[in-house]
């Protein structure tokens, strides 16, 4: 176990550089199973969740060669075994091989994912899809078996755009026989970056990025290149880092684009920024105004910046409301900051309130998730004297060489292994 000590307090300065996004590239890997050869992918970014979906590609018997940010997949020979509860249950993503090996092999036998604790995570529109297209689904004790004669093309209506339901359906369709419709698709830019890595191994998709996607079944898949999109998640979450606590911070590797609901935000919240082709520079100003965050599905607030964001409000001047329209347990990182000397209330489990500004004063918290932590980080660099945060490998999950990037703006922080 890890912990992330933080002396507080300091104004940061200097360049943070975006990596590749985890909510992609968590996808992008399991979706290599489906290639007939070896795949390289890019811009992978080194964190937790990647050793793990490494671990199960070992498992199978794929061949998996990683040289930095660069990793070499090929499945040709991968066996269609049953992944260890311990290895499926270390993240959610590990329930994008249900699609990629019913897909390969008409068949597959799962554990129920693992994941932050946020909410139930049902999986139930990933198997109504799944038997959409002819699968059957059978479970006993969390034990998923789907299997089908044959995948045929389906006509799919999500009755919520989930992200995960949506990846593992494309790739459940990809070598369907026919044509799939998934609509109230979700249109987060990680869809599209799974979308076009599939299509350059020849699949036939198109609609990614819209709420309508199309996939006419193909039955081979080649060989080829493809880069993990930037992270939009981390890019946020240094934003609203800079907005509290930066001089002259340039975010950089990022596609503005990805974080325009949260530019919107923080306009309205009184910060300035200086917004490029793949970069944004943020001063914190004097004065934070309150605002209202009601988090949506792309291209609404993200629902993972809800937490980040709230280390921020703690520093606005007034009452801010927080909705939280996805998860039904994404508040646990207000009672960490109510002890940091915030005031912040939960009504209900998707409303709250933050009354600012406070001082925050370090203190011993502990991050309940990956962006439960990631908004304890801001608050510990925030508040002055000294952070501790425990169970920091949430944080070490999503965010790519976090203590170096935060020490290289002028963080005094560290990371201390517990037995
Ligand atoms: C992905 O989770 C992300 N995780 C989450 O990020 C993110 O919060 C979420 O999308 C929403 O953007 C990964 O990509 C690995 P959903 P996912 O399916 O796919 C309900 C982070 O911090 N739902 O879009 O699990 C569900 O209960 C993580 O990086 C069903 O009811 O999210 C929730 O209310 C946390 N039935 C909503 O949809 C289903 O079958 C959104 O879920 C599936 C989902």
């Amino acid at each position: 176990m890890h912990r992330i000590i933080i002396e507080g307090g300091k104004e940061l300065s200097g360049e943070v550089r975006i990596s590749g996004s985890k909510n992609s590239a968590v996808a992008l890997v399991p979706a290599a199973v489906l290639c007939d050869e070896e795949v390289t992918i890019a811009n992978v970014p080194n964190i937790s969740d990647i050793d793990a979906l490494d671990e199960i590609l070992n498992f199978l018997g794929a061949k998996v060669k990683r040289d930095d940010d660069v990793i070499k997949i090929n499945s040709s020979n991968i066996k269609n075994k049953l992944i260890p509860e311990e290895i499926a249950k270390k993240l959610r993503a590990s329930y994008y091989f249900m699609g990629a090996l019913l897909s390969r092999f008409k068949k597959v036998e799962m554990y129920f994912p693992g994941g932050c604790s946020i909410g139930a995570r049902p999986i139930n529109l990933h198997l109504k899809g799944f038997e959409a297209m002819g699968a059957k689904v059978e479970e006993n004790n969390n034990l998923f078996t789907i299997s089908a004669d044959n995948l045929k093309g389906a006509k799919i209506n999500l009755d919520f755009a989930s992200v995960g339901a949506t990846i593992n359906l494309m790739l459940a369709a990809v070598k369907a026989e026919g044509t799939t419709i998934i609509s109230n698709a979700a249109k987060e830019p990680h869809i599209v970056n799974v979308a076009t890595f599939l299509n350059n191994m020849g699949a036939k998709i198109s609609g990614a990025g819209t709420s309508e996607i199309k996939v006419v079944g193909v039955k081979y898949l080649h060989s080829c290149f493809h880069e993990v999109v930037p992270d939009y998640i981390e890019t946020g979450t240094y934003m609203i880092l800079a907005s509290a606590i930066g001089k002259d911070i340039t975010i950089s590797n990022i596609i503005p684009d990805h974080v325009e609901a949260l530019i919107s935000k923080l306009d309205d919240i009184g910060v300035p920024m200086q917004i490029g082709i793949d970069f944004i520079k943020i001063s914190a100003p004097e004065k934070l105004k309150s605002t209202n965050i009601k988090t949506q599905v792309y291209p609404g607030f993200p629902t993972d910046l809800q937490q980040p964001i709230t280390a921020l409000l703690t520093q606005a001047k007034g009452k801010s409301i927080i909705n939280e329209t996805i998860w039904e347990n994404r508040f646990l990182n207000l009672v960490e900051l109510n002890k940091m000397g915030a005031t912040t209330e939960t009504l209900t489990n998707s409303k709250a309130v933050i009354m600012g500004p406070t001082k925050l004063k370090g203190k011993k918290v502990k991050a309940t998730d990956l962006r439960a932590g990631a908004c304890l980080v801001i608050a510990g660099l925030i508040a002055d004297g000294k952070t501790i945060i425990d169970n920091a490998d949430y944080i070490l999950r999503g965010y790519e060489n976090i203590i170096e990037k935060l020490t290289n703006i002028g963080a005094k922080i560290k990371l201390e292994e517990i037995e």
